[in-house]
């Protein structure tokens, strides 16, 4: 379909809480700079009809930004379609098939979890609707490597893979798009990237509040599928890649999937996990579930570039602070000239990813006064959130354009699935740990990058 601009958007899930939380805010910011002036139309199961899915897009609108401006939300409204429907009846497509009316390149966005995909992509391809579109699907996709290869399957039955668009919407953050500019538009990194400066790295995404009332979802997913398996080893293959030879959307990723490549397949001894106290009467939450709320999950990435440096990643819910942040942390000099320099003071850069951007690099200086003694600074590159372009604002227009940079490829899908594969689905209760905290602390102890752990600060 080449690169010709989606001509209508459909948004399979229209009514649910993504749509409402995430994609009508986005969808609000686009019109208002004029980025959006094609139809929207929603499908859901919901008997409502377009005033009500304007008043719910409205709502989210508000619960996003605090406000709505009455021209642009007028604009929107005036764009939105809705079609209710079961998606198992055919008469549903029917219905989206004659909203669409003389469109050429639908973007079909599945908001819908992964168990509806095959149903509608059946109908959108029974009823003629998949002809010239592009789709969209959110995550999580699959479960496990068996079941994304099983995906990966279904939709490549109707739509070939420069038509699919799979969300991480970390990629489309702010932050992470600055990563990877910051790692190859300057050159004074890339001496020190590697083997023999680098000591480790370490990436935390800690969350001040639980699961929220999603503890139905939460259960059968777990942290590691949740939020490593995809965002953060996300990060991670950005930290690790080489540099694109290309400005294509392929480039890009192919680096990528050369890590995904090359790293380590997980073993048990590589994860800790565990379970904030209280977890299990959340509502949705099996008794006794064991399923992780926190896990800390070590990475090597077999390359020249990368051998036996460590790759640490924790994430987990109920943590004392809500924050992302990369640690690089870089050996120490080799030799005291001055005061010892302690090797958890050693130079790193620090990418800090939520809720604000930042870059910085850690180094030492000289502390004011009569003595050789140092203290630890940081330089800030980067310091800046103000003008951030929210992700599903950014990823829903690249899809739009048919831009596939920011998605995730079907050969990067299943091996991010190989690699935690033999570390999911663990049936023995985890360790216990009170909110608030930094996940189990006897389980952790001596579990990290050497030298330790830097917990991101509020
Ligand atoms: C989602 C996870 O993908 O990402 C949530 O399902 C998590 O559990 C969320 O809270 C974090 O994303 P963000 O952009 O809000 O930090």
């Amino acid at each position: 379909m080449s690169q010709e601009r989606s001509d209508t958007l459909v948004l399979f899930g229209a009514t649910g809480d993504l749509a409402h939380k995430k994609i009508f805010p986005a969808l609000y910011a686009m019109v208002a700079k004029g980025t959006l002036t094609e139809p929207v139309i929603g499908v859901a199961f919901d008997a409502w009809d377009v005033k009500q899915l304007q008043a719910r897009a409205r709502d989210g609108i508000v619960k996003a930004t605090g406000k709505v401006d009455e021209k642009i939300f007028a604009k929107l409204a005036s764009l939105l379609r809705y079609v209710s429907g079961d998606y198992r009846s055919a008469a549903t497509f029917e219905k989206l098939k004659s909203e669409l009316g003389t469109a050429q390149h639908p973007l079909h966005y599945l908001a819908v979890p992964p168990t509806m995909f095959e149903t509608v992509i059946q109908g959108l391809e029974q009823s003629g609707a998949a002809q010239g579109a592009r789709l969209m699907v959110e995550k999580p996709f699959g479960h496990d490597l068996q079941s994304a290869r099983w995906l990966n399957r279904v939709l490549h039955l109707v739509f070939d893979e420069q038509s699919i668009f799979r969300i991480d919407h970390y990629l489309g953050k702010e932050a992470i798009q600055n990563l990877l500019y910051f790692r190859f538009a300057n050159s004074f990194l890339e001496p020190i990237w590697n083997r023999n400066f680098v000591e480790s790295v370490q990436i935390t995404m800690a969350e001040d509040f639980g699961v929220e009332g999603r503890g139905r979802f939460y259960d059968e997913v777990g942290c590691i599928r949740d939020v490593i398996e995809n965002h953060l080893l996300n990060i991670l293959l950005l930290l690790a890649m080489e540099p694109p030879v290309g400005r294509s959307a392929d480039d890009l990723i192919d680096e990528k999937v050369q890590v995904l490549r090359a790293i380590r397949t997980l073993t048990k001894d590589d994860v800790v996990r565990g379970q904030f106290k209280g977890y299990l009467s959340e509502p949705g939450v099996a008794p006794n579930s064991p399923v992780e709320t926190f896990a800390a999950v070590r990475f090597f990435v077999d390359t020249w570039r990368w051998q036996d440096v460590p790759f640490f990643i924790r994430a987990g819910k109920s943590m004392p602070v809500h924050a992302t942040e990369v640690i690089v942390r870089l050996k120490r000099p080799p030799l005291n000239v001055f005061d010892p320099i302690k090797p958890d003071d050693a130079n790193h850069v620090r990418f800090r990813i939520d809720p604000q951007v930042a870059i910085s690099i850690g180094a030492q200086r000289k502390a004011a006064g009569d003595d050789m003694i140092g203290e630890q600074v940081e330089l800030t590159a980067l310091d800046d959130s103000k003008d951030d372009m929210p992700p599903y604002e950014r990823l829903i227009g690249d899809a739009m354009n048919g831009n596939g940079q920011l998605f995730t490829r079907q050969d990067a899908s299943e091996l991010a699935w190989r690699i935690v594969g033999p570390v999911l689905g663990d049936t023995r209760p985890p360790p216990l740990y009170e909110p608030g905290t930094w996940g189990p602390a006897d389980a952790m102890a001596g579990f990290g990058p050497p030298n330790g752990w830097i917990n991101p600060a509020k």
